[in-house]
């Protein structure tokens, strides 16, 4: 018996991985998050489940679902949405079934950056604007944020930024991000990316606030940085005629083989 913690990706039925889908068949509990996974992914469960939104639950009795089932020799398949290496409350669960010896595993889910960079059509990391991408988030009723992972510190950086948890803020993530990124840099806000009602919203750090409507409370996303505009960037070298790489040796025009 085991506990299969999978990733049920950011919104879309079909967002979600082939080993996700046929774990989820051959488990005969289900536990979902249901703030946000989608009930077409029930649909993979097979006839019979037990199938129980965590949604209103404590830790402790998700734990007792887990704990149940296993005295059943019964196999789980626990839903969150998204991957599960960010903000799932995976952690906690892992450590209470590994103390009771419970044994678990995890399937990677396609996570919501990724879904709304893939909606907006850009590429996060752009050759001369910007190489990293930091997923991030600004503090929220339940969690605090550890000294030094400010939106301030980040933004020193001129990353990409993909602010989760925080469309809420936004007033307080344009106050803190315009000294460092100046009123210029492009915004963009993907709410509910890959749902049916996805909507793109794009500006700068001195327009984004008033493009808002009042309808989008949750479940978006805020992404930051020079590489949202998607111009004045370099080509990258990986595909230069000139450049010597182990799959395109230029041995031919005097090169030699990459590594
Ligand atoms: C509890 S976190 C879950 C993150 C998830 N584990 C992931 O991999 O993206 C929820 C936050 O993720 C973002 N989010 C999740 N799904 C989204 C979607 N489909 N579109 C835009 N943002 C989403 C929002 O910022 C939301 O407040």
């Amino acid at each position: 018996m085991t506990v299969h913690f999978i990733g049920a990706g950011p919104g879309a039925p079909d967002l979600l991985t082939l080993r996700g889908r046929d774990l989820i068949a051959t488990c005969p509990v289900c536990l979902y998050a249901g703030s946000l996974v989608p009930e077409a992914i029930l649909d993979h469960c097979p006839p019979g489940a037990r199938i129980v939104n965590t949604a209103p639950l404590d830790l402790d009795a998700i734990v007792a679902e887990c704990r149940a089932a296993h005295d059943a020799g019964h196999d789980v398949a626990r839903l969150h949405s998204g991957d599960l290496s960010v903000w799932s409350a995976m952690g906690e669960q892992l450590r209470r079934l590994r103390a009771e010896g419970i044994p678990v595993s995890v399937t990677p889910g396609v996570p919501s950056f990724a879904a709304a960079a893939a909606a907006l059509g850009t590429e996060l990391t752009l050759p001369g604007l910007a190489q990293s991408v930091v997923l991030t988030r600004t503090p929220g009723r339940a969690s605090s944020m550890p000294e030094g992972e400010s939106l301030a510190n980040f933004a020193a950086t001129g990353a990409t930024l993909a602010i989760h948890l925080s469309i809420h803020n936004l007033g307080t993530v344009v106050a803190d991000l315009t000294p460092h990124y100046g009123a210029d840099c492009p915004v963009a806000i993907v709410y509910r990316a890959s749902w049916p009602e996805q909507q793109i919203l794009r500006g700068t750090l001195a327009t984004i606030q008033n493009a808002m409507p009042d309808d989008i409370e949750r479940t978006a996303l805020i992404l930051v940085g020079p590489a949202l505009g998607g111009e004045g960037f370099d080509e990258s070298c990986l595909y230069a005629p000139d450049y010597d790489r182990r799959f395109r040796p230029q041995r031919a025009t005097g090169g030699h083989d990459g590594d």
